[in-house]
Order: C-alpha cells, then structure tokens, then sequence
C-alpha cells in the first residue's frame, strides 16, 4: 500500500492511494505510517526507531506503535466517513482537470450547454500535472466532456499515473479501446468510474440507445484486465426507482456503486429533478444497506452521511475547502456548476500558473466562495432559490426536517 505525506501547516496529511483516503497524523504518526506501510518495516523496528528519535520511553513504543496501527487501519474501514473533503488544508487535496469539452453522446439529464471540439494541449496538461504533483496535491481527476474523446487520452492518464498522483476519471464508456483496457491496466493508481444511470432500457433512456450494452462489456473488460472500476448513478426523477438493479449489477461485478444528485441547469431538466423526500428515503436506504456492508455505496452527501453516523456538522461541498477544478481554458474555478448555472461568467476566473496555491488561498472568488458557506451546495442554492447562501432543498437542514417529520408520523 502507497501513501503519499506531506506537511500541511502544522500537522502531517497522509494520503491512503488505493483507498483515496486522508489521515491528518502529527510528526511521529507521518514517520511510522511511512516506515510501516511505504518501507515495509516492522513494528519492533518502528518501536526502536520512535524511542531514538521521539524519546518514546522504551516500555511504552510497541504498545504505541500497535495502538496506533489499529487506529489507522480502523480509520481506512470503507463504513467510515471519509474526511478527505473536509480537512482544512493549506493546499489542495485533489484537482479536476476538464481535458474536453467534446462528447459522443447528449444525455437528457446533461450539464452541458456546449459540446464544442476543444482540447486541453498535451503540453499544456503535463505541465498542469507536474507543477500539482510537485506542489503535493495527492489526486487528479479528468473531466469533461467524454475524457475518451481526447486523442491522447491514455498518454495523460500515464503522465499522470507515473507522477504519483492518484488518479480518478469518470467516462461514458462507450469509446474505451481494448488496447487502451490493456495500458490502462498497467497503471496502479488508476480508478475509473463508468456512467450507469440504469440497467438495459434504463440506461439508454437517459444516454441513448444501444449504449448500456456498449458500457457492460467494457466494464467487464477492463474488470477482467485488473482495472479499478466504480459505477456512478446519477439520480434523477426518472431513474430514482430504478436504482436496485443497478446496485445488484454492481455486487455481482463486485465494484462500488457512488450516488451523485441531479442538478438541473436547462429548462428541460425540471421534469428531471427528484423530490427532495423521496431522495431523502432513498440516502437513508443507502445508508443502512451500506452499513451492513451488504453493498459497496458510495454516497457524495457528506453533511448527511456524517449527521446519519452521529458526527458533528460536516460539509456537503469540497469544492475551494480540498478542490479545484482547471477548465479546458486553463482557468481555475471553485464551483463548476456555479458557473454552468450562470452565477458567475468564465471571465471572472484566474488562470491557473505555478502560483495557483496563492491564488486558491487568497483570490477574491476563492475566499468569497469559501465565505458563502460550504455545509450545503451553493450551486443546488441559487438553482433552486437564487441564493447562494441558503435555500439548498437537499441540504442537512432539510434532511434533519425530514427526519423529525418522519419520526412523528
Ligand atoms: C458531465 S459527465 C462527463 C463524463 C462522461 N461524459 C460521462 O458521461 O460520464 C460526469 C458525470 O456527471 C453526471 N452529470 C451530468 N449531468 C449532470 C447534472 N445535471 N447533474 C448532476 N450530475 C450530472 C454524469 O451522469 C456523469 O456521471
């Protein structure tokens, strides 16, 4: 198992690759996850090593160093909530980087308004990709657009994998190559999420037709090669009912099956938008199904999921606390669906350079973005009420009412 370290602010962020997973440790805890899990030393060693360099009382070390271990493994359990989000960082956890913006498809729930041919310059991502990787932001994810569109699609996912990032995609899965199935398995810190919207007619009612048979085979394909593969489920109105054979197909691949909320930004998506009630019903389902471990679920709605497990408060948004999104222009936005929703224009937004944690810290749109609150979606906000600061219908405050009103009855 590889973990990435680095030093933020006053204490150490260790960074669980395979699992995409944060630990913040102080000094002592940095050292003996780096010499257990990155050198493959042993716990007798470790123990000597903190009493040379901590002045561990040498009674106390190998209990220590077990009690600590345990804690570290108890932490990296998948029903634990992960805090990779949440952590005040000095820099960020992750960046999203829009290759293109092209698609092959034009499905009825799409965030998109503009499908045009842009590319990311292969040059241009590298250097992206080495100046984050350099900084010690631990994971990339590409976007767009259909990643696969991009004609050099594979040799950024392999600068990328060879850098140490982790690296994260998410596809349609229509367009992957078997030769590219066969370089892709090469790359450790690859993970991809397909597209699963549904089962069969399900899928093709959202995506077109033909496709849902297009994506089985290539998750299987690239199952088969050892690819790390995870379904995401956009839900909808339409397909909030259809959502149980899709976690049956996903047990029977044995692949994580991640739930994200429909977002409408176009006229014709309000028929899309799922009642808040039922999508409460079904995140609470999600829940108890994930907790006896029955499904691997992954649920993005970290305020509710950390209020269901009895944590204090946690944000709903990643995006300008741990994130950053590059669009395919190279500029640095906090919230994409911000923009896509028409709050702010492209033009307000820095260009990303070798500066970008200065301008992550301190650009007016990025403290302001911070300011207006992270505990809901502002994006979901101004859709639903214009406001970016209140009035998300999906956010923890609704929740807990929805839970007080289903209590009573
Ligand atoms: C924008 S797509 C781009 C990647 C790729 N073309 C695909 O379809 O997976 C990334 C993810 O966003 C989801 N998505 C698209 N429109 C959305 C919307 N209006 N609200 C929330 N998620 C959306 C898609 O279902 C997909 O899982």
């Amino acid at each position: 198992m590889i973990v990435n370290i680095r030093k933020d602010g006053d204490q150490y962020m260790a960074y669980f690759i395979e699992m995409r997973r944060l630990i913040g440790v102080n000094q002592m805890g940095a050292d003996i996850i780096n010499w257990y899990f990155n050198l493959g030393i042993d716990k007798d060693q470790i123990s000597h090593r903190i009493v040379k360099s901590y002045c561990i009382p040498p009674e106390n070390a190998v209990c220590d160093v077990t009690e600590f271990l345990k804690s570290i493994n108890l932490e990296l359990q998948p029903s634990r909530f992960n805090d990779t989000d949440q952590a005040d960082v000095h820099l960020p956890i992750g960046i999203e980087l829009e290759i293109t913006s092209a698609c092959n498809l034009r499905c009825i729930h799409c965030l998109q308004s503009n499908y045009s041919a842009l590319y990311i310059d292969l040059n241009k991502a590298y250097s992206i990709i080495d100046t984050i990787a350099s900084a010690g932001v631990f994971e990339i994810s590409i976007i767009g657009g259909e990643p696969f569109k991009h004609p050099s699609i594979f040799e950024l996912l392999k600068h990328a994998n060879d850098s140490g990032l982790a690296v994260g995609l998410t596809t349609n899965g229509t367009l992957i190559k078997k030769r590219q199935i066969h370089g892709m398995a090469k790359m450790k810190n690859l993970s991809v999420a397909v597209s699963v919207d549904g089962i069969g007619e399900d899928h093709d009612h959202t995506r077109g037709n033909g496709v849902f048979i297009k994506i089985d085979r290539t998750i299987r394909r690239m199952l088969d090669s050892g690819i790390e593969v995870e379904a995401m489920f956009t839900v909808t109105s339409y397909n909030i009912d259809r959502y149980k054979p899709v976690l049956e197909y996903c047990n029977e691949l044995g692949i994580t099956c991640n739930f994200n909320l429909f977002k409408p930004f176009k006229i014709g998506h309000v028929a899309l938008v799922p009642n808040p009630q039922q999508f409460f019903e079904l995140i609470l389902t999600l829940f108890e199904l994930r907790s006896q471990n029955k499904s691997q679920i992954g649920l993005s709605n970290s305020a509710l999921v950390g209020h269901l497990l009895g944590l204090p408060p946690k944000n709903e948004c990643r995006a300008g606390q741990a994130g950053l999104v590059i669009d395919v222009h190279g500029h640095m936005l906090t919230c994409p669906s911000l923009l896509y929703c028409g709050y702010y224009k492209e033009s307000d937004f820095p260009l990303f350079d070798e500066n970008f944690i200065e301008t992550w810290r301190t650009h007016p749109l990025f403290t302001g973005f911070k300011r207006n609150g992270l505990r809901g979606c502002q994006a979901r906000s101004y859709i639903f009420s214009q406001n970016v600061s209140g009035g998300d219908p999906y956010d923890l405050t609704s929740f807990i009412n929805f839970l007080e009103k289903r209590k009573r009855f």
